[in-house]
């Protein structure tokens, strides 16, 4: 299976030259400091891996994205006008911020660096395979209301699936495990944080493909999707797993221009309620089934819907449109060159029509970071840690 998956990726073998060049850095640098971070998921977590992928239309490597990136601007490919959380969570670990993509290790840049960990995330995965797929076909023969862009040529990648992230990472064990023997790449495994923020795309695909799975079942999918992942992370020695669940998305401004009133799309919102209780159970359950298997899981349902009724608590002014697009809510296009971009960027909750601005992925971070229930539990990232 590994074989064939990296034959059919041609950018995927010179990556191999200098991830050994990393790892031998690392095992040179001996000093353990900062825990190592692995992340995966989507767009939210997405620092520059689709930028790799000519043919992905889920990309943000062009201005105004990254216009308030620390250093001046400058359009990483994150769907940010800055940082995501992504980035914060590692700053708050002791990091500049977020590990960078896997695609982008070369040898030249990766001399200097320590291997603190690496970002897999890709815009428009999903928990499922199917549901890059299920909305390239929505973008041909449905409504137009796709929540990520797709590329038409399916031959193509347009982004990197949950399972094929899951790839990457075992790749990289096996790597590791080369360099510095068995035992201490579990010992750094199991030191190891994973991050994951995934499933927003899922939900958006079954929605808007009117699908006739009922929606009981395709949420006990996407269940046990996760599970699969997260039994696959923790047979290859993952032990810490920071969880972050699906957010209000009928509230993002691209969905709530399909309310007549331009309230929240409830039935979305349900679904991602509905989620989180799924993922609640699960790593409940994961956690009695190993018992060195440990989980603090966001809640982001709660944190934004929070700033959402209480704006003006977190400093936000503005919590329904989106600082960068175009039309009703500013939302009824991608934010591009030439977008109406509005000023007082730090006061918007959402920055595009689907993403939430620098300022809000901060204090989401923090949050996850050293909140406490309902925002995350049974701990937070922090005690996740520390554990
Ligand atoms: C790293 O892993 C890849 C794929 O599993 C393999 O082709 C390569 O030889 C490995 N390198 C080392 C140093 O183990
Ligand atoms: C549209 O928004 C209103 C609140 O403004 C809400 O009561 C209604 O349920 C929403 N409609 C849908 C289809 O979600
Ligand atoms: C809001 O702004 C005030 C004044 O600048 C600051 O003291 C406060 O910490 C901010 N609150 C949040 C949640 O960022």
């Amino acid at each position: 299976m590994s074989y064939s998956f990296f034959m059919e990726n041609k950018w995927i073998l010179p990556l191999f030259v200098s991830l050994i060049i990393t790892l031998l850095s690392l095992a040179a640098a001996a000093k353990p400091a900062l825990p190592p971070v692995f992340i995966f998921g989507d767009s939210t977590a997405d620092v520059g891996t689709n930028n790799f992928l000519p043919h992905s239309m889920a990309r943000a490597d062009f201005p105004p994205n990254g216009i308030d990136f620390p250093g001046g601007p400058n359009p990483t490919g994150r769907f940010s006008n800055g940082l995501n959380s992504a980035d914060f969570l590692a700053r708050l670990f002791g990091y500049k911020r977020s590990p960078s993509p896997f695609l982008s290790f070369k040898y030249s840049s990766l001399q200097k660096k320590m291997f603190n960990g690496i970002n897999f995330a890709s815009g428009g995965s999903g928990l499922l395979d199917i549901t890059g797929r299920t909305m390239l076909t929505l973008m041909k023969f449905g409504t137009g209301n796709i929540p990520l862009g797709v590329s038409f040529r399916n031959q193509q990648k347009h982004v990197i699936s949950l399972t094929d992230q899951m790839h990457q990472f075992s790749s990289v064990k096996n790597n590791l495990t080369t360099l510095m023997g068995v035992k201490p790449t579990e010992k750094y495994l199991k030191g190891s944080l994973i991050f994951i923020s995934i499933g927003s795309n899922d939900l958006f695909a079954y929605y808007h493909s009117k699908s006739s799975i009922p929606k009981e079942d395709f949420l006990c999918s996407l269940e046990l999707a996760y599970e699969n992942h997260l039994k696959t992370l923790y047979d290859l020695g993952a032990r810490k797993f920071g969880i972050i669940s699906v957010a209000p998305i009928g509230c993002c401004p691209s969905q709530k221009i399909f309310n007549a009133t331009e309230g929240c799309l409830e039935e979305l919102n349900e679904y991602a309620i509905a989620f989180h209780l799924k993922l609640e159970a699960l790593l409940c359950k994961l956690s009695t089934e190993y018992e060195d298997f440990m989980y603090s899981l966001g809640n982001s349902y709660e944190m934004t819907i929070n700033v959402i009724q209480n704006p003006l608590l977190f400093n936000f002014t503005e919590v329904e449109s989106a600082c960068c697009g175009s039309g009703k809510l500013n939302a009824e296009s991608f934010c591009k060159q030439g977008s109406n971009l509005c000023s007082d960027r730090n006061q918007y909750l959402f920055w595009d029509r689907f993403h939430p601005s620098q300022a809000a992925s901060k204090l989401a971070a923090i949050t996850l970071f050293s909140g406490g229930q309902p925002f995350v539990s049974p701990v937070n990232f922090y005690q996740l840690a520390m554990a």
